[in-house]
C-alpha cells in the first residue's frame, strides 16, 4: 500500500511540475528516492563534489591519480573536470559503479566551449553570423567530438550579455543584446543536448551517447562587472536584471539545458552562488527549472573573500541554502555538509534535494542503464576533425567574417594578382587564431591565413610574406622587410590583432587600441600608398579609429577556429560574399564605454550640435561601428515596411513585412533585422530593441519579402510594479540592414 501512495504521489509531483522546464520521470523518481533513502551524510556530500582531475589517457601513475581512485572509492566525487580520454573515464567509471558502496557513476565535465578538436570560431564570431541552425550544427558536432573521448557534459553555453568590450569574456558570448543571446544560448544548448532532450516522456536518457549535458552560464550577470574588469563587482537594478542579463538564461532553460553555473560576481551586494532570490526564487520557483546548479571553480570557498560568510562552514551553508548544487573545487561541501547537518545549521532535506537533482541528471545522461555508454574509440576515430566536421568549420568562419570597410571596392581582390605582400604577427599564426577556450583544439589542423591565401591565389601570384611586429613589444625591427614587401607588391593584406590570451578568463584590458606597436606598422604600410585590406583577429571590438579612417578594406574576422584561412581566403578572392553582422557595438574609444545600441534617450539625448545634450565634448557621440552593421560585396535596399494593423489590443499580434532587394551585381546573404521602440511608459524604454531577424539569400537582382510577427512577449516590457505587461501608446517599429539604417513605420497599442 505505501508503495502505491508514493507512487501516486510521485505522479502527482509529476503532473504538478509538468510546468516545469524538463517534465519529471515518475519512474526516475523513484530511483532516486530510493538511492538517497540508502546514502550515507558523506556520500551525499560527496555527490554534490566536483574535482578538476586534469588527466587523461596518456596520464602516468601518480599519488594524485591513486587519491582520485580512492576519493571515487570513498564516495567523494560526484564529477571530475578536465578528466578525458575513454580509457581513463571508464577506468575511474568503473571505481565508482563497481567498488563504492552505492556504485553511483560520475559525470564528467569540461570546457566545450566552441568545439572540442574541431575548434570553430569563438561563440561571439559565431554570433556574428545571426544563424542559430548553424550555431546549433556546431555544437552538436562539438559534443560529437567530446562525447566520444568520453565527455558527458559541457560548461556551455556561455550566454552573458557584454555591454564593456573591456571585459576579456566578451570573447565567449553572443555580445550585447538580449534578443541574439537568446536565440543563440537556445541554439547551443540543442546543438549540445540534441533536440529532444526535454522530451524524456517515456524514456530515461537520451536517445544516443553521442550528445551532452549542457550548462548556461554564469548566472548571472557576470557581464556587467564594474570597468569590465573581470570578476569585479555588479551593481545593477532589478529591472536590468531581469530586461537585460537574464533572459539569455531562461532561453537556455526553456530549451532545457540540464545544468546552470554560478558566477563569481555580486549582484548588488549578493555574491550569486549565496543568491537564494537567484538560484532559487527566479531560477527554480518562476522558471520551474529542475536541473543542477554547479558553481563556478572556488566560487563558494570565495564567498568568505567577499565579505559574506564568516568562514567555509557557512560560505558552505550559505550556498546549498542558496540553490547551488555541486561545489567545483572547493571541497566544502564533502568538509563541511554532514556537520551542519548534524549541528542542525542546515536541513538534511536541503542536502537531499541537491542529490536529487544531481541524480537527476545522471539518469537523464543514461549513466545509470549503462556507465561506460560515453566514450567511444571507434566512433572518435572515425569522426573527430572528420571532412564533414572541417566543412562545417568552414561554412562557420566564413559566415563570422564581418565586412566593416570596402571603400572603392578594392575587395574582392583578384586571384591573378601579380604580387602580393601578406603581412603582420597573425598573418601566419597558428595558435591565437583558435582563440581562448580552445578545448583540444591544437596547431597542428589549423590552416593560417598565409597558408589559405597561398591556396587561393593563381599559381602566379607572388606572395612576399613578412611578419612585420609582435603582437605585444614595442620592436619596429620587422618593420624594414615589410615595408619592403608592401613596395614590391599590388596590394597587401595586413593581419593584426590580439592574442587569445588577451582574451577569456581574467584578460580584460584597459585599452581597445591595437596592442604593441601594430597601429604603428598599419600607418607605415599605408604610407606606402598601396591598396591595404586590413584583417583583425581578435577577441572584443577595437578602437580602431585611424584605421577606419585611412585603410580602405577592413575584414572582422574575430578568432575563426581551425579553418581560418580558407575562409579568410574565400572572403577576400570572392569565394564567399561575406554576410556577418556586429553581435556588439565598436567605440571609436575607450572613453565611449560603455556604448551599446539599446541605450536609454535620456531628458538630453546626445546631439553633436547641441552642447548641453548627453555627450563627449572630444568625439562623435556614435560609436565607430554600430550593432547589427556589415557589409556585402552586393548591395540591398529595404523598401515598403508595412503593418497588418494601425491599432492593436495589448493582447494581439501585429505582423511587419519589409521588402529587400539585392540592388547588385552579386548574390549574397542578407540579416533583415527589426527593432522596436516603445515611446512611452511607466517607466523609461530603450530607444531601439531587437526583436526579430531573418538571414535570407538573394540573387542579384532578386527581392524578397520578410515578414516578422511582433506578439504580446515582443511588446511587453516590466512596468513601474515590475509586472510584465504590454502598455498602451505609441510603438515605432523599425527594419533594416543593421540598427542604425533602418526604415521606419508606427502602431498604437489600445487599452481594451
Ligand atoms: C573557470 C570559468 C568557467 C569554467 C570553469 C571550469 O573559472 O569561470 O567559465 O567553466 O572555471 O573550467
Amino acid at each position: 500500500m505505501k508503495k502505491l501512495i508514493r507512487i501516486f504521489a510521485i505522479a502527482l509531483v509529476a503532473a504538478v511540475t509538468t510546468h516545469a522546464q524538463l517534465p519529471l520521470n515518475p519512474k526516475v523518481e523513484q530511483k532516486i528516492d530510493s538511492l538517497i533513502a540508502k546514502m550515507t551524510l558523506d556520500e551525499k556530500a560527496g555527490q554534490l563534489s566536483q574535482y578538476s582531475g586534469g588527466m587523461d589517457d596518456n596520464s602516468p601513475e601518480s599519488p594524485e591519480k591513486s587519491n582520485y581512485e580512492m576519493m571515487v572509492k570513498e564516495g567523494k566525487v560526484g564529477s571530475f573536470l578536465n578528466v578525458h580520454g575513454v580509457k581513463i573515464t571508464h577506468e575511474l567509471q568503473r571505481i565508482a559503479v563497481e567498488e563504492s558502496r552505492m556504485k553511483i557513476p560520475i559525470i564528467f565535465g569540461l570546457d566545450v566551449i566552441h568545439g572540442y578538436r574541431t575548434v570553430f570560431p569563438i561563440p561571439l564570431a559565431e554570433a556574428s553570423s545571426w544563424n542559430p541552425d548553424l550555431v546549433e550544427h556546431d555544437a552538436s558536432i562539438a559534443a560529437r567530438e567530446a562525447s566520444a573521448d568520453g565527455i558527458q557534459w559541457t560548461f556551455a553555453p556561455m550566454v552573458d550579455i557584454a555591454r564593456d568590450p573591456r571585459w576579456g569574456r566578451i570573447a565567449e558570448g553572443s555580445g550585447e543584446d538580449p534578443y541574439l543571446g537568446s536565440v543563440m544560448a537556445a541554439a547551443r544548448v540543442r546543438g549540445f543536448q540534441g533536440e529532444n532532450f526535454d522530451q524524456p516522456k517515456n524514456r530515461e536518457a537520451f536517445d544516443s551517447a553521442t550528445t551532452i549535458l549542457a550548462c548556461a552560464k554564469h548566472f548571472a550577470a557576470y557581464g556587467a562587472a564594474e570597468g569590465g574588469r573581470d570578476y569585479n563587482t555588479v551593481d545593477i537594478s532589478e529591472r536590468t536584471l531581469r530586461e537585460v542579463y537574464l533572459p539569455p538564461f531562461h532561453a537556455a532553460v526553456k530549451a532545457g539545458a540540464g545544468t546552470l553555473m554560478s558566477s563569481f560576481n555580486e549582484i548588488a551586494g549578493v555574491p550569486s552562488s549565496a543568491n537564494r532570490h537567484l538560484m532559487t526564487g527566479i531560477l527554480r520557483n518562476e522558471w520551474g527549472f529542475n536541473g543542477f546548479v554547479v558553481s563556478d571553480w572556488t566560487a563558494i570557498t570565495e564567498l568568505h573573500l567577499h565579505g559574506i560568510s564568516a568562514d567555509d562552514a557557512q560560505s558552505a551553508a550559505l550556498a546549498i541554502n542558496a540553490g547551488v548544487d555541486m561545489d567545483m573545487e572547493g571541497s566544502l561541501y564533502l568538509k563541511y555538509l554532514p556537520m551542519l547537518v548534524k549541528e542542525g545549521k542546515i536541513s538534511e532535506s536541503v542536502v537531499n534535494e541537491a542529490v536529487r537533482r544531481v541524480l537527476r541528471m545522471k539518469f537523464k545522461l543514461g549513466l545509470f542503464d549503462d556507465p561506460y555508454r560515453y566514450g567511444d574509440s571507434k566512433r572518435e576515430k572515425a569522426e573527430t576533425l572528420s571532412a564533414p566536421f572541417i566543412a562545417a568549420a568552414l561554412n562557420a568562419a566564413r559566415q563570422s567574417i564581418v565586412l566593416l570597410k570596402n571603400d572603392s571596392n578594392v575587395l574582392p581582390l583578384k586571384k591573378s594578382i601579380k604580387t602580393l605582400a601578406v603581412i603582420g604577427p597573425l598573418a601566419n599564426d597558428a595558435y591565437d587564431l583558435l582563440g581562448p577556450w580552445r578545448g583540444l583544439g591544437d596547431s597542428s589542423n589549423v590552416v593560417t591565413a598565409l597558408q589559405g591565401i597561398k591556396k587561393a591565389v593563381s599559381q602566379k601570384t607572388k606572395i612576399i610574406y613578412a611578419r612585420g611586429c609582435d603582437i605585444l613589444g614595442n620592436s619596429k625591427a620587422g618593420f624594414n622587410d615589410a615595408l619592403a614587401a608592401a613596395k614590391k607588391s599590388d596590394a597587401v593584406i595586413l593581419v593584426v590583432g590580439e592574442s587569445a590570451a588577451m582574451s577569456g578568463e581574467a584578460s580584460s584590458r584597459s585599452s581597445l587600441d591595437l596592442p604593441g606597436v601594430q597601429e604603428e606598422l598599419v600607418k607605415a604600410i599605408s604610407e606606402t600608398g598601396k591598396p591595404v585590406v586590413l584583417v583583425l583577429m581578435n577577441g572584443r571590438p577595437l578602437s580602431i579609429s585611424w584605421e577606419a579612417e585611412h585603410v580602405p578594406a577592413i575584414v572582422e574576422s574575430w578568432f575563426l577556429g581551425v579553418q581560418t584561412g580558407n575562409a579568410l581566403a574565400d572572403v577576400l578572392f570572392g569565394n564567399y560574399n561575406p554576410s556577418g553582422k556586429l553581435p556588439v557595438t565598436f567605440p571609436r574609444t575607450v572613453g565611449q564605454v560603455p556604448i551599446y545600441y539599446d541605450h536609454k534617450n535620456t531628458g538630453r539625448p546626445a546631439n553633436d550640435t547641441v552642447k548641453y545634450t548627453s555627450r563627449y565634448i572630444d568625439l562623435p557621440s556614435t560609436p565607430l561601428f554600430p550593432f547589427g552593421y556589415g557589409l556585402s560585396y552586393t548591395k540591398f535596399e529595404y523598401s515598403g515596411l508595412r503593418l497588418n494593423a494601425e491599432k492593436i489590443f495589448p493582447t494581439d499580434s501585429i505582423s511587419v513585412s519589409v521588402d529587400v532587394k539585392n540592388a547588385g551585381a552579386r548574390d549574397g546573404e542578407e540579416v533583415a533585422q527589426l527593432y522596436i521602440r516603445d515611446e512611452y511608459g511607466s517607466v523609461t524604454r530603450p530607444v531601439e530593441e531587437l526583436k526579430g531577424f531573418k538571414k535570407i539569400f538573394l540573387k542579384k537582382g532578386e527581392t524578397k519579402t520578410v515578414s516578422f510577427l511582433l506578439t504580446p512577449e515582443s511588446l511587453s516590457m516590466l512596468n513601474i510594479n515590475m509586472k510584465k505587461v504590454v502598455e498602451p501608446g505609441v510603438f515605432k517599429v523599425f527594419a533594416g540592414t543593421n540598427s542604425v539604417d533602418v526604415k521606419e513605420a508606427s502602431f498604437e497599442v489600445v487599452a481594451k
